[in-house]
């Protein structure tokens, strides 16, 4: 309610500065103290008096009732009542449709966004899978948080790019190398896939624990790779293309796109000129033939620069990285979303760029998410003990699949409906948490129709567009509120611009998440108990079918907002 909010701020200020001339109130200082109470019945937004009872030097109370009795005239947009210390205030109906519904219609998709990033650029890296792991469900995170930030970033104004920081170039790169020469073949991999590196992994993993000199071997391969040796850049290369091509299967089921992937083998020839600056400003130490960076006094372990044989380590690709993008995009912001296990490595490396002299370092972010755990149904596991994410999504899509085919198989583009609800489950029951939160991610009760689920609130849009398909060509013009659950409704989208904030400011697209079934909910109530289609009085019926519209088009963008897909039909 943030324009209501900004309007009553006015209001109450004038109000105050009237009956208190020294208090010296603003708008935006009643701004800032304004509440939702927890209880509706008393009000939409309340004003709790005892925070000003110190600068007014009077009780609550007779602040409150002092307030009131100078905010007559407002009939409008609020009425106002004092109650035990606070100013309560309900919006008007009249305001809930010149100052929410009509601003809404006329916005169409865009309510609810902002300028305010305008001429700013913000880099994202996100997703970033490492080329020869499992591409799993640990990424998740990363790659629907990722996104949604840089959604919401465009939909606030700024210029975003993303960026996919591939793990394509470390020790493990190595030991993708070592176990292919031993074990590998090609028409093999060529026909498996990903699924045929993953395998490879597995291999080299348990084998290594029987010799552990397989890791010398594979460190040895990896400081060829960055010698440029021949023969394993080309396999380097050739397992890249295979993972990039699944990627990218992943990718489009949820809709996403980078800007570019630049992974870590982009910025080997980045790295010589950060670690000359680091050894010009005295930084490095040699600590048993590694080059580090002594963080002691920082509370932190030390931040590795170079192994011994040389060879360059993940901080020292991030500080090259993060130079290149400064360069080369001028961003005002980078946010790098991973998992909370990665705090210390970026905690560390960021204190690296201070030291220095990187005086930018402070646009630089980390926004950390909790792990994933999967309960209940089975998931099929072909590496023991991770679930790829194209399997949890495969099965996903399955089931809704299985439900379509049970209760409405004529659906047209039965396909494209049912991946858009099996990965939107997925993404919708993810996102429901705060993203610092371990979660246990559970299929049945993310595929559920009921509760706050990705399927309930798709299935609530493509409601509101099967009533605006049978409403025909009736004018969307007229009416007013007669019932309460119309004017819920409108105070549920009255809400969203300032989710939309909250989201951005809290790096949180739970905020979103938990927004849609808000409105989604007051949505069906207003359904179940207000003829739309059916109502009598043309005038109702037309006022019913704009709030249909209106929350519909919020519906839609909010999803969008999380990565989720809106079909018009389910
Ligand atoms: N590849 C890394 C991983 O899977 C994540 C990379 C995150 N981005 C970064 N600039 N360090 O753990």
């Amino acid at each position: 309610m943030l324009d209501f909010k900004n309007k009553v701020s006015e209001i109450i200020s004038a109000a105050v500065l009237a009956a208190y001339p020294d208090s010296g109130l603003d708008a935006q200082a009643v701004f800032d103290m304004l509440e939702y109470p927890p209880d509706a019945e008393m009000g939409d937004v309340a004003l709790p008096c005892f925070k000003l009872s110190k600068v007014l030097r009077a009780a609550p109370p007779k602040i409150a009732e002092t307030i009131v009795s100078g905010l007559s005239g407002n009939d409008d947009l609020f009425t106002a009542t004092s109650a035990g210390g606070y100013i309560n205030l309900k919006v008007a109906d009249k305001y809930l449709v010149s100052g929410v519904l009509e601003v809404a219609e006329e916005k169409g998709e865009s309510y609810g966004s902002f300028d305010f990033g305008e001429g700013k650029t913000v880099v994202l890296d996100y997703s970033s899978p490492n080329t020869s792991k499992p591409f799993h469900i640990g990424h998740l995170g990363t790659t629907v948080i990722g996104h949604s930030l840089k959604l919401l970033h465009e939909f606030c104004g700024y210029n975003c790019i993303g960026i996919n920081h591939l793990g394509d170039w470390g020790t493990q790169n190595g030991k993708q190398i070592v176990a292919f020469k031993r074990w590998g073949n090609k028409e093999e991999v060529e026909a498996k896939g990903c699924d045929g590196l993953v395998e490879l992994y597995v291999k080299f993993h348990e084998e290594a624990e029987k010799d552990p000199s397989l890791n010398d071997e594979a460190r040895a391969e990896f400081k060829k790779m960055e010698e440029h040796d021949p023969e394993n850049i080309e396999l380097w290369k050739w397992f890249l293309d295979i993972s990039l091509k699944e990627y990218k299967v992943t990718y489009d089921q949820l809709g996403i796109t980078f800007d570019h992937y630049l992974g870590e083998s982009f910025y080997t020839d980045k790295m010589p000129a950060q670690v000359q600056l680091l050894r010009d400003k005295g930084l490095l130490k040699i600590d048993d033939g590694a080059s580090i960076v002594d963080l002691e006094e920082y509370g932190m372990p030390p931040c590795l620069i170079l192994k011994k044989d040389g060879s360059t380590l993940y901080p020292t690709r991030d500080i090259a990285a993060a130079v290149y993008r400064k360069n080369t995009f001028n961003f005002d912001k980078c946010i790098y979303v991973t998992s909370a296990g990665q705090s210390l490595h970026f905690a560390q490396w960021f204190k690296v760029m201070e030291l220095m002299g990187y005086d930018w370092v402070g646009e630089l972010s980390h926004v950390p998410y909790g792990t994933v755990s999967i309960g209940g149904a089975k998931l099929a596991t072909r590496t023991g003990n991770v679930v790829l994410l194209k399997d949890l999504f495969a099965q996903a899509i399955e089931k809704v699949n299985a439900v379509i085919e049970e209760k409405n198989p004529e659906l047209e583009d039965r396909d494209a409906v049912a991946e858009a609800v099996g990965v939107g489950a997925v993404v919708f029951h993810y996102l429901y948490n705060s993203r610092i939160k371990d979660i246990n991610f559970i299929m049945d009760n993310a595929l559920s129709f009921e509760g706050a689920t990705g399927p309930y609130a798709q299935y609530t849009y493509a409601r509101t567009c099967s009533i605006l398909e049978k409403a025909g060509d009736t004018a969307l013009a007229g009416g007013n509120i007669t019932m309460a659950e119309e004017g819920d409704l409108l105070r549920a989208v009255a809400k969203f611009p300032e989710r939309v904030l909250q989201a951005m400011d809290d790096s949180e697209p739970s905020v979103i998440t938990r927004y849609i079934i808000e409105l989604a909910t007051a949505f069906n109530r207003f359904y179940h108990n207000c003829p739309i289609n059916t109502a009598e009085d043309a005038a109702v019926k037309a006022f019913r079918l704009r709030l249909t519209k209106v929350c519909g088009n919020v519906l839609k963008t909010a999803l969008g907002l999380i990565c989720i897909k809106a079909p018009k039909k389910i």
